[in-house]
């Protein structure tokens, strides 16, 4: 028998963080995509630290154990638990075996969470935890609420009696011997299973169900993570978010100076003075960020650019607006169009502008992208050629009005 010190945890959590992703198309593994400047990850995570103490296994995406550790690291300095980051493998079933194998001596019950499941409530998890027995696994399982058929392509076949169904969440509670000998059984017959309690009960194992939580939803696509938003930052009574079209402004103004050639809408100019700044100073890129962002709702150029952000100083137009277009994509939004202006005496820019708008639009993956340019007569500092001043107007449409 292994001793433990009395004030160790006996339940162990292991939160399955490892996938790519597909369904959400957000170009970064799923479990650090931003929900609302926080990650899928950040908020699994702090789910799991407000529900009593367990050991935290924390299974990372291949290649970020890294950024996954700060995470844990961060949180748990407040708390102190015991946590372990282990890599994921190619499968879900794979990332479970892989964290079961940190198992520590003293852990007798081992609850399996879906980082994706970023919102579930701590009482969730503490109400899986205490409901496992020696004998049993625990499911929280919600009712099915839509109407059922089976198909066979096209047809409808028949009605499903949905009164005997359930949709099950996560995390999935079970004593650790017997997991571990159906995890054991499932790699010898090399079964695949969708969920723990599948795999738990083709080992002959008993699975019971407690109440789910809506808010235990799993992230998959963009669509559910725009529903994540809104759970945590409902918009305020009075002002929904309109379904229908919506307009953002931007504006930007750069000094020039500095060493270089110029960057300005998307273009290198040889032999005309640079504009100053962070990045490259292309201040009609910079506009179009803001414009954007603002028109979807999702804060401005320095929340997500800025300073903070090292890893774009130095960047080009391409870079912030492909970056900008895939966080209007995952929030839901399509690009109707954008319009820009820069008031400036240099560049001469009406020779370039189909290359400038070509640039630009390809950028934002093809959406559609005007670029003027204006003097001041001479007025102001843009008129006394001291930098450039630009404004942005984009407007974005909820995807599926698009057609
Ligand atoms: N998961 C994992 N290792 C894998 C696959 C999935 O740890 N090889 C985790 C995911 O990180 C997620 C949970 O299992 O927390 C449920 O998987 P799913 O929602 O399907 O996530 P992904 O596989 O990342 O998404 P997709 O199927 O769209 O690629
Ligand atoms: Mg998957």
């Amino acid at each position: 028998m292994s001793v433990t010190p009395y004030s160790a945890p006996t339940t162990a959590i292991i939160i399955v963080a490892a996938g790519s992703g597909t369904r959400l198309g957000a170009g970064v593994p799923k479990a650090l995509v931003d929900i609302d400047g926080r990650t899928v990850l950040r908020h699994a995570l702090e789910g799991v630290f407000a529900a009593q103490p367990m050991h935290v296994i924390l299974v990372a995406p291949p290649g970020h154990e890294q950024a996954a550790a700060d995470e844990l690291e961060d949180l748990n300095s407040e708390h102190d638990w015991r946590a372990t980051v282990v890599v994921g493998g190619e499968t879900r079933q794979q990332s479970v075996t892989a964290g079961l194998a940190a198992l520590g001596d003293g852990i007798e019950v081992v609850l399996v969470h879906d980082a994706a499941r970023a919102l579930t409530p701590s009482a969730q998890i503490d109400a899986v935890a205490a409901a496992v027995t020696a004998d049993a696994g625990v499911i929280p399982a919600l009712a099915v609420i839509d109407t059922l058929k089976r198909v066979e392509g096209d047809a409808v076949v028949e009605a499903v009696d949905r009164s005997v169904l359930a949709a099950a969440q996560t995390p999935q509670g079970f004593p650790r011997g017997p997991l571990e000998a159906a995890y054991a059984r499932a790699l010898e017959t090399g079964e695949e299973h969708t969920d723990d309690a599948a795999l738990f009960a083709a080992a002959g194992g008993a699975v019971r169900r407690i109440a789910g939580d809506e808010r235990a939803f799993k992230i998959t696509t963009p669509a559910d993570l725009e529903r994540a938003r809104m759970l945590l930052h409902p918009a305020q009574p009075g002002f929904p978010l309109p379904q229908g079209p919506r307009i953002g402004v931007g504006t930007d103004v750069h000094a020039f100076g500095g060493e270089g050639n110029l960057w300005l809408a998307g273009l290198e100019w040889p032999d005309e003075q640079p504009l100053s700044g962070h990045s490259d100073g292309d201040a009609v890129a910079h506009a179009m960020v803001d414009a954007l962002l603002g028109a979807a709702g999702l804060g401005d150029i320095g929340e997500h650019f800025g300073t903070a952000h090292p890893e774009y100083a130095g960047a080009h137009a391409d870079v912030f607006l492909a970056r900008t277009a895939r966080m209007l994509e995952e929030a839901g939004f399509a690009i109707g169009n954008v319009s820009v202006q820069f008031q400036g005496n240099r560049p001469r820019f009406s020779a370039r502008r189909a290359e400038a708008e070509a640039a630009l639009s390809q950028a934002l993956g093809g959406a559609s992208v005007s670029v003027s340019a204006t003097t001041t007569d001479g007025l102001g500092f843009p008129g006394r050629g001291e930098g450039i001043s630009v404004t942005a107007v984009a407007l974005v449409l909820p995807r599926g009005a698009t057609g």
